[in-house]
């Protein structure tokens, strides 16, 4: 008999299990394939590996401009393949070190819950007073007739391909489209993109959306925006533009980014009596489900699909079983598109103020305020838009594009959980020279303008 059984050992479900052990429970964690879940194998982790590879390739190309000649610049796609894997690796036996040091125990198998209280792994059952579903989610198949071409990839068979397509399709321009495009578009693939919407990076602050999408034209990607994919055939992708023509792009390979769904099925929820649809499974605040002892966190519930979302739902879910309560706030979220430049956000964005009606101060700077953010970007000029309450000065989101703001964002996210107005952030030291000093200037803006 366990204290506690979570099924999925992605960011969500291992973090979960490592605390849950840390504070001494027994705990199992149940995994059908690899310990990491997506972001480890297939997700986060060996996109960002692929992007600092196709990084150096564009760095190369580009080296010119900062006084560096570089003759032959060659591309080896299956040695960054390796190096991948090698990264993946070492990561997935880190956690496996850190599950083995909180004494949790991994059980290799399908979980499916049998009773409340009750798991079944292929042929074992085991019991625990609580239970955590942590199943992830998978990509999303689109109604599009033809999508079953054998042209047609998701970013998991992107990962495994040996040759550099000469012509990339991209079906969706979110998170995995923006960034494959980047990738794509910095080892000399041709890339298209085709998107439903009228923008690309929906529910992104608007300004920044829209910038973002005219540096990658710069680089060479082009959008088809507002279309509609009528159908695939081979390699050719029919589709009617936003003036309504009918048109036909012929790809290498057609990479399917339309978003992904909650792993819902096979898991025995119906039974269980759980409350969920095909969107995800429902939780309050604390990680609960309708059903007493039944908990889950990440993809699954279909709140926020971001890694770090999934493991602060994990570890409010486990204090909340064993520790003390603890919740989760969605208004100080960080999120970073790994595309370049990079986009960088925390926190709501002028579209959400608006329809919220919070009145809010703007405080906008060009990256290149901050003397790193030029000596690093040659011939790139971003942006940081910090918003600010009217009335208080607190800090309620920051929306920035350009190299770096990924590694400066958390500090956004902290002055929002600490609820600190801009006038007291400015008082903070910044290190200098360094592209977070972009962010500063916003913060002292807001802070001078607050006091006039
Ligand atoms: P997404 O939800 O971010 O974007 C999907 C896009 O596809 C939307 O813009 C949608 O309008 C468009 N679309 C849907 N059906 C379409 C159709 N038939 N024709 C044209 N466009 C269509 O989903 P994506 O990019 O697949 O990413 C999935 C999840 O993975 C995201 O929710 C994200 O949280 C996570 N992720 C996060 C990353 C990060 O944090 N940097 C990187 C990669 C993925």
């Amino acid at each position: 008999m366990y204290d506690l059984i979570v099924i999925g050992a992605g960011p969500g479900g291992y973090e979960a299990a490592i605390h849950a052990g840390r504070l001494g429970r027994k705990v199992a964690l149940v995994e059908q394939e690899r310990i990491g879940g997506a972001c480890l194998n297939v997700g986060c982790i060996p996109a960002k590996a692929f992007l600092r590879s196709s990084r150096l390739c564009r760095e190369c190309r580009e080296a010119d401009s900062y006084g560096v000649h570089v003759s032959a610049v060659k591309f080896d796609l299956p040695m960054v393949v390796e190096r991948k894997d090698r990264i993946v690796a070492g990561l997935a036996d880190g956690v496996a070190g850190l599950l083995a040091q909180a004494n949790v125990e991994v059980v290799a198998g399908h979980g499916r819950i049998v009773a409340r209280g009750a798991v079944q792994v292929d042929s074992d059952r085991i019991e625990a007073a609580n239970i955590l579903i942590a199943t992830g989610s998978g990509p999303a198949m689109p109604p599009i007739p033809g999508i079953d071409s054998c042209y047609v990839i998701d970013s998991t068979a992107a990962f495994a391909l040996t040759d550099v397509p000469a012509r990339v399709a991209i079906i969706g321009a979110g998170f995995i489209g923006l960034e494959f495009a980047t990738f794509f578009s910095d080892v000399g693939s041709e890339v298209a993109v085709f998107e439903a919407l009228p923008g690309i990076a929906a529910g992104w602050d608007r300004d920044v959306a829209d910038r973002l999408r005219k540096s990658l034209q710069r680089h060479g990607v082009t959008f088809h925006l507002s279309c509609q994919v009528l159908g695939i055939d081979g390699g050719a992708i029919r589709f009617s533009d936003g003036q309504g023509s009918i048109r036909t792009y012929e790809a290498d390979r057609i990479l399917n980014s339309t978003g992904r769904v909650p792993v819902v099925t096979g898991l025995g929820l119906q039974d269980a009596g759980v409350d969920f649809s095909p969107g995800g499974v429902r939780i309050n605040d604390r990680g609960k489900t309708n059903v007493p002892g039944i908990w889950a966190c990440g993809d699954v519930t279909g709140k926020n699909m971001l890694a770090h979302v999934a493991t602060r739902e994990g570890i409010v879910a486990i204090d909340n079983m064993f520790a003390g309560p603890g919740r989760i706030r969605y208004d100080a979220i960080p999120a970073v598109i790994y595309t370049h430049p990079e986009a960088a956000s925390a926190g709501r964005t002028e579209e959400q103020l608006k329809a919220a009606g919070i009145a809010y101060r703007k405080a906008s700077v060009p990256m290149s305020v901050a003397g790193r953010f030029r000596i690093e970007n040659e011939g790139e000029n971003g942006f940081l838009k910090l918003l600010t309450g009217a009335r208080y000065g607190e800090i309620l989101g920051v929306h920035a594009l350009g190299d770096m703001s990924s590694e400066f964002i958390v500090a956004v996210s902290a002055l929002i959980e600490t609820e600190v107005p801009a006038r007291h952030a400015a008082e903070i030291i910044f290190p200098h020279p360094t592209v977070s000093e972009a962010l500063h200037e916003a913060i002292r803006r807001a802070a001078d303008e607050g006091e006039s």
